[in-house]
């Protein structure tokens, strides 16, 4: 018997969360057993106050998950082994603020967090364009945490930095957990009561990456930018834009990343020609080239350019052609590696692989869960191409597996590229529930405050683009 209540009261209730653990003391108190839930609150915060190394445990975890785990960069979807040093390659950024009295002024990446120590500015929100460096400025900023002697003084302040993607809240009680699961060794030996009290004590910052990316069925997400959980803690969201409408009062200071200038553009492919130890010449000369001067002042469209100025010669001049061209190089590289050749490729492994980013992208995500993993045979080939990470264990208790698109936008060129492929019903379809999917009826008038128009923006260039030759198509699209 001992043993049973030792187990519940050791095992089973940790897991299960404070409000679990708080249910059980009332339940106590109310079948008249006041005594015992006083006696095992006292045991439980002495337990905490006397553990004095758990603080400086948990801050060496976190700083070596984070050292270990940020210090490259994943670009290349094909290469997903061979990262760009963060250290070498980074580009710092500069954020312009579009909230408050100092609304339009421009800070660098570190300033964002300078006026959150006087008590003010304590939810931050940070939102960018797709691929514009927001995942990149968070993993910066968590690995500049992890190195204390490099770091600036305004990072440094924090006691404890958490860094989660908005996804790794989903299913979740409490942040603890959340820290638990994604963060933390499973045999750390931290217990959760003991993380709740650390985050609540201690100068946190919490920093929730691609609000965008999971925002539905996510009650902790909106709970932390509402202020009902962790309420004086420092909290730093991104997302893209359009995506948070109507949370926008709950952050007191609002930023956007600004797209790369000349300078930073010219620093961007030295750096990249330095890491990879070849001449920065024909990059330099790249950015002078009129008809890629748009796409120059987006650090990926730049980074896959540089790459694609290392195989071949010639210029992309539009987004699409530019993604076209990539996808090409990976069908190639695919085609070589499978031993197939590129129309099989195409046929058997890419179409799937389309309609796997179409469906994601309609849930919002850019996963493919395992469930749906198992309606195509060939999925572990369809994974070889290169725009699926091998698969992601989310949770450490649930053991859910799920494969990951290696960038959203990625995802977007491929749904383009499935609806590029409808046939013309199914496609206008398509834009018709589109356009209407978000609008509310109010007294028989449609409104369009949720529009979804705008979140679809980049899907749309790239139909465009893909569809560039059939201009009566174009027009009936455009005109719906
Ligand atoms: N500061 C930077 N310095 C150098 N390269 C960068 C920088 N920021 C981003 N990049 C490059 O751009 C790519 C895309 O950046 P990132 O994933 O951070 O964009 P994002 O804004 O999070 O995009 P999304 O909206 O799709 O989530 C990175 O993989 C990296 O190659
Ligand atoms: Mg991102």
């Amino acid at each position: 018997m001992a043993a049973a209540v030792l187990y519940f009261l050791t095992e089973l209730l940790p897991k299960r969360g404070s409000k679990d653990f708080d249910l059980f003391l009332m339940a106590l108190c109310e079948s008249e057993q006041r005594h015992v839930a006083e006696r095992l609150n006292k045991w439980l915060s002495d337990d905490c106050s006397e553990d004095a190394g758990t603080f400086e445990r948990l801050q060496h975890e976190l700083r070596t998950h984070y050292n270990d785990k940020l210090q490259f960069v994943y670009t290349m979807p094909w290469l997903p082994t061979e990262g760009f040093s963060l250290k070498e390659t980074f580009v710092q950024r500069r954020l312009r603020l579009t909230s408050g009295g100092r609304k339009g002024n421009e800070v660098k990446m570190d300033e964002i967090l300078a006026s959150v120590g006087e008590g003010r500015n304590k939810r931050i929100l940070v939102e960018g364009q797709p691929a514009q460096g927001k995942s990149t400025l968070c993993q910066a900023l968590a690995f500049a945490w992890s190195q204390p002697d490099e770091a600036t003084e305004n990072i440094k302040s924090f006691d404890l930095l958490i860094l989660l993607h908005a996804g790794d809240l989903r299913g979740q009680d409490s942040v603890g957990e959340a820290i638990k699961t994604h963060l933390l060794p499973i045999d750390c030996g931290i217990p959760l009561r003991q993380l709740e009290k650390l985050l609540q004590e201690k100068n946190v910052l919490l920093i929730i990456d691609a609000f965008d990316e999971a925002s539905t069925e996510n009650e902790m997400l909106h709970q932390l930018i509402e202020g009902k959980r962790l309420k004086h803690k420092t909290l730093l969201v991104t997302s893209r834009p359009n995506f948070l409408e109507n949370k926008q009062q709950h952050f007191e200071s609002r930023f956007t990343v600004e797209g790369y200038n000349k300078e930073e553009q010219l620093e961007h492919v030295k750096r990249y020609a330095e890491h990879q130890r070849i001449d920065p010449k024909p990059f330099i000369s790249m950015l002078k080239e009129e008809s890629i001067i748009d796409l120059c002042s987006n650090p990926l469209n730049l980074t896959l350019l540089c790459l694609l100025r290392e195989e071949d010669t010639q210029l992309m001049i539009t987004r699409t052609a530019l993604y076209t061209s990539i996808h090409r190089i990976i069908k190639q590289k695919a085609a070589k590696r499978l031993k197939l050749i590129e129309a099989e490729v195409e046929e058997s492994l890419l179409r799937p692989l389309y309609q796997f980013a179409f469906e994601a992208h309609q849930k919002n995500e850019t996963v493919v869960r395992e469930k749906d993993s198992k309606k195509v045979k060939n999925f572990q080939r369809i994974c070889q191409v290169g725009y699926l990470t091998n698969e992601v264990i989310i949770s450490r208790l649930q053991k859910e597996v799920r494969f990951q698109f290696t960038h959203k936008t990625f995802v977007e060129f491929l749904t383009a590229k499935h609806i590029a492929e409808m046939d013309r019903e199914e496609r206008l379809n398509w834009m018709q529930h589109l356009r209407y999917a978000n609008c509310q009826i109010w007294n028989g008038l449609a409104t369009h405050d949720d529009f979804n128009v705008k979140q679809n923006e980049p899907i749309l260039g790239f139909i465009f683009g893909l569809l560039e030759e059939e201009s009566a198509e174009l027009a009936e699209i455009a005109s719906l």
